[in-house]
C-alpha cells in the first residue's frame, strides 16, 4: 500500500514541483545523491574508488518532454565520459532510456544513446541502461540489441526480476553478449506482468541470477538482500566462477557496511552514484524500497 502510494507519489509532477522547493526533502535526498552537480558525482566517485569500489554515475533525469532536455542530458553523460576519460579512473554510466526522450521521439533517443556509446567505447566504459517501467521494457530491451547490433560493444541494461518476461529477456540479450544488471524492480506493476510476492520476485531473482553465473556475460548484481548475496556466493563457489566475472552493485548511502565487508571478502563492488538537480522521482523510490526510509524522513521533518 504504502509502497504502490510512494511510487504513483514519484510520478505526481505538482509533488515533484512543490517538494524540491522545500530544503528539508533535499536534506534527506542526499543521503542517496552525491550533490547537484558533476563535479560533485566526481568526488563522491573518487572517495568511492579510494574505498576499493568502483562506481556507475547516473545524472538523475527521467520522463522527459522536450526534445531539448533530452539534448542536453546527453550533453551531461558526454562530459562525464570525458572526464572519467581523463582521470582514467573504473567507472561506468547508466542512463534512462525515458531522460534521452524515448517517450516523445524513439529515434532521437536512440541518435542520443548512440552518441553517448560512441563516446563510452573510446574511453573504454560500460553503459547500463536503467531498466524503467513496463510501458518502455521492450523498447529498452530492443534499443539495447540495436547499439550492439551497430557495433557498441560496451552496452547493456538492467533486467527486473519482477517482471514475468525477464528470465526469457537474460537469454535473449545474453545470445547477444550484452553484460546485465540484475535487480528486484522498483516500479509498481500490475500482476499481468510482474510477480506480486516477495518469495515470487525472490525467486526470480535467484533463478535468473543462476543463469547469468552459469551462461551470461560479466554479470552485475544489483542487490542489498543478504539472502540473495549469499545465494550467488554459493553459486559461484559450485560453478567454480571466480570473484573476477561478475560484480555486486549497490546504490550510494545503502548499507555501506555491506559493501565495504564484500571488498574486504574480495568481491567486486561497484556503487550506483546519483547526481543532479532531478532528485525528486529518485527519492520517492528509495523511500518505498524501505518503511525506515519513510520514517527518518518523517523524523527529519519532525526536528524542524
Ligand atoms: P530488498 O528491497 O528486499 O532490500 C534488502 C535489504 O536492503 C533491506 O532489508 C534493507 O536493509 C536494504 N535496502 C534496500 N533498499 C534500501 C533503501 N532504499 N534504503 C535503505 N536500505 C535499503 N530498479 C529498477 O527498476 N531499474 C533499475 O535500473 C535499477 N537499477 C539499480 C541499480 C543498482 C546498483 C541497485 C542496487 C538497484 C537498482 N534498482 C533498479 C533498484 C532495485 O530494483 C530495488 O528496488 C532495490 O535495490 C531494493 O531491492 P534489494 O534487492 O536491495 O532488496
Amino acid at each position: 500500500m504504502l509502497r504502490s502510494a510512494l511510487i504513483k507519489a514519484s510520478e505526481s509532477a505538482a509533488l515533484r514541483r512543490a517538494v524540491t522547493r522545500w530544503r528539508l526533502p533535499r536534506s534527506v535526498a542526499m543521503r542517496f545523491v552525491a550533490g547537484d552537480t558533476l563535479d560533485d558525482g566526481l568526488d563522491t566517485s573518487r572517495a568511492l574508488v579510494r574505498a576499493g569500489k568502483t562506481v556507475t554515475l547516473d545524472y538523475l533525469g527521467e520522463s522527459v518532454t522536450d526534445a531539448d532536455e533530452a539534448r542536453a542530458a546527453a550533453k551531461v553523460y558526454l562530459e562525464a565520459l570525458g572526464r572519467i576519460g581523463q582521470e582514467g579512473f573504473d567507472a561506468g554510466v547508466s542512463v534512462k532510456p525515458t531522460q534521452m526522450g524515448l517517450e516523445i521521439d524513439r529515434s532521437l533517443c536512440s541518435d542520443l544513446l548512440g552518441e553517448i556509446v560512441d563516446e563510452a567505447g573510446q574511453v573504454g566504459v560500460h553503459v547500463t541502461l536503467d531498466m524503467e517501467d513496463s510501458d518502455v521494457t521492450e523498447a529498452t530491451v530492443a534499443l539495447v540489441e540495436e547499439l550492439r547490433g551497430a557495433g557498441h560493444a560496451e552496452v547493456g541494461c538492467a533486467v527486473q526480476s519482477y517482471m514475468r518476461r525477464t528470465r526469457a529477456d537474460i537469454e535473449r540479450l545474453s545470445a547477444s553478449g550484452a553484460s546485465l544488471r540484475l535487480c528486484k524492480g522498483a516500479y509498481a506493476e500490475p500482476e499481468s506482468v510482474a510477480f506480486q510476492s516477495r518469495d515470487d520476485v525472490d525467486g526470480s531473482y535467484a533463478e535468473c541470477a543462476d543463469y547469468l553465473l552459469a551462461h551470461g556475460t560479466y554479470p552485475r548484481f544489483a542487490t542489498h538482500d543478504d539472502r540473495l548475496i549469499d545465494h550467488i556466493r554459493n553459486t559461484a563457489v559450485r560453478l567454480e566462477t571466480s570473484r573476477a566475472a561478475f560484480e555486486f552493485q549497490m546504490l550510494y548511502g545503502v548499507r555501506p557496511s555491506l559493501q565495504d565487508a564484500l571488498v574486504r571478502d574480495g568481491y567486486r563492488m561497484r556503487v550506483y552514484v546519483p547526481f543532479g538537480e532531478q532528485w525528486y522521482p529518485y527519492l520517492m523510490r528509495r523511500l518505498a524500497e524501505r518503511p525506515a526510509n519513510v520514517a527518518f524522513f518523517l523524523r527529519a521533518l519532525r526536528d524542524t
